[in-house]
């Protein structure tokens, strides 16, 4: 009776049934049932219920002795199992235990749902980053940066947990910034600048530059600025603008700048092409963006994929994601701009998602001394999307990726070469 399985279910006091799977003829045979009590059990002996409703006639005699013989190895296995003591489960226990796995699932539909959906018709985004800019909890444990960190090969194989959290987010902006190829720019323009952390850094280290900050928050623009003045900075400033539809001049910034706004972007071919369009001609254009793996017809992103980016797209607000590539279709398709190069920046940039929730293990007082439930909850829902930022990334699902430009010459207004051809003849 290679392969024959026998079982048997337990409902604490109830009845109990064993059965035997021949594989000759398909059947489960039932080989008894028992009524169990904590000290006793006692069985009414083998009735085959399957045999009953299609009779042996019916079947081949190969099949017939299958099942007799069925019958007989489970016959010794259940005397078997009747040997073994029944144990009596007290209905306290089971109603607990009840009680916990219904907790269990009531919290996962609750983690499972998100709870900031980017809606189209209202956007939130910019009501998002004040209720972030005002509890404070962000600044604290990610700075004033809120993007992620750069760890380099050496710094992951020693483990990242040894670099400071936050200096992994200025060396990202130094890594960003020489990999854009910008020189010495005079006007900057950081588009989607949260607390405007990276336009501080670029404008202490181009004191000759003007660095503008644009942000849909209030609250962030407010913070930004009383930080700069902290620091004494005077050629920097910031101002809630829509990144879609900016106020500036064509062909005003050396330098444009987008760390992690691409996301929450709805029109993302608008975004670069308002980026393509203040950009001087010969200047840098440098975007770092979380985007999801390309999808093509023979990678086609899974059902489990997509919930995945769905979850990841509501909760924090983000309308939708794009591939890297597309963002290189994308600079390509305004026309105006040259060099265009993508990279993917996933294995540096990894880390940080289980770094967050390691400085906030060890350092979880700002967040207790709250004393504020709904901060506590917040803060958990926080963790949760950290570990799933972390899993998809790892996973391929998302990339980091990085994208630049440089405005052609010929982009230029058309007044503006004519002037520019004229001086030179
Ligand atoms: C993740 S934060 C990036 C912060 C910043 N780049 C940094 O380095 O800290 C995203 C920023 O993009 C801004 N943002 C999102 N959509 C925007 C839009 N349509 N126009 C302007 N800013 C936008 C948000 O207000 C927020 O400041």
């Amino acid at each position: 009776m290679e392969g024959a399985s026998c079982s048997y279910n337990d409902p604490g006091r109830g009845l109990n049934t064993f059965r035997r799977h021949c594989p000759g003829s398909g059947h489960r045979i039932l080989l008894g049932a028992a009524r169990s009590t904590a000290y006793s059990h006692t069985w009414e002996q083998g009735t085959d219920l399957r045999h009953r409703q299609r009779p042996h006639r019916r079947e081949s005699r190969a099949k017939r002795q299958c099942c007799a013989s069925a019958g007989a190895v489970a016959s010794y296995q259940l005397a078997q199992i009747s040997s073994i003591p029944s144990t009596s489960v007290d209905p306290r226990l089971l109603a607990i235990l009840a009680g916990i796995a219904v907790f269990v699932l009531a919290v996962k539909k609750i983690f499972d749902t998100p709870s900031r959906t980017y809606d189209p018709s209202n956007p939130n985004v910019g009501d998002e980053y004040d209720s972030w800019t005002e509890d404070g909890i962000l600044e604290h444990y990610w700075g004033e940066h809120i993007h992620l960190g750069y760890y380099s090969e050496e710094e992951r194989a020693r483990g990242y947990k040894k670099k400071d959290f936050k200096q992994a987010k200025f060396d990202f902006v130094d890594e960003m910034l020489r990999w854009s190829g910008a020189q010495q720019p005079k006007r900057i323009l950081d588009v989607g600048c949260g607390i405007g952390g990276t336009s501080r850094h670029l404008a202490a280290k181009y004191p000759n530059a003007t660095v503008q900050g644009i942000t849909l928050s209030p609250k962030q623009v407010a913070r930004g600025t009383e930080l700069a003045k902290q620091r004494g900075l005077t050629n920097v400033s910031f101002q809630v603008m829509n990144a879609l539809a900016m106020d500036f001049e064509d062909d005003t910034f050396d330098l444009v700048w987008a760390c992690e706004s691409g996301e929450h972007m709805p029109d993302k071919k608008k975004y670069v092409e308002e980026m393509a369009r203040v950009l001087k001609p010969g200047g840098h254009m440098v975007i770092a963006t979380w985007c999801q793996r390309e999808e093509t017809a023979a990678t086609p992103l899974s059902q489990k994929e997509r919930a995945d980016l769905q979850f990841l797209y509501d909760e924090w607000a983000h309308p939708y994601f794009v591939s890297v590539q597309e963002y290189g279709r994308l600079l390509e398709g305004t026309g105006k701009l040259q060099s265009v190069e993508i990279d993917d920046w996933t294995p540096q940039t990894l880390p940080t998602w289980r770094h967050s929730n390691w400085v906030g293990v060890w350092d979880p007082w700002p967040v207790i001394f709250k004393l504020n439930p709904f901060v506590w909850y917040k803060v958990l829902r926080e963790i949760v999307t950290l570990e799933r930022m972390h899993r998809a990334f790892d996973s391929g699902l998302m990339e980091y990726g990085m994208a630049k430009a440089v405005k052609k010459a010929s982009a230029a207004p058309v007044n503006q070469r004519v002037g520019a051809a004229v001086a030179a003849t």
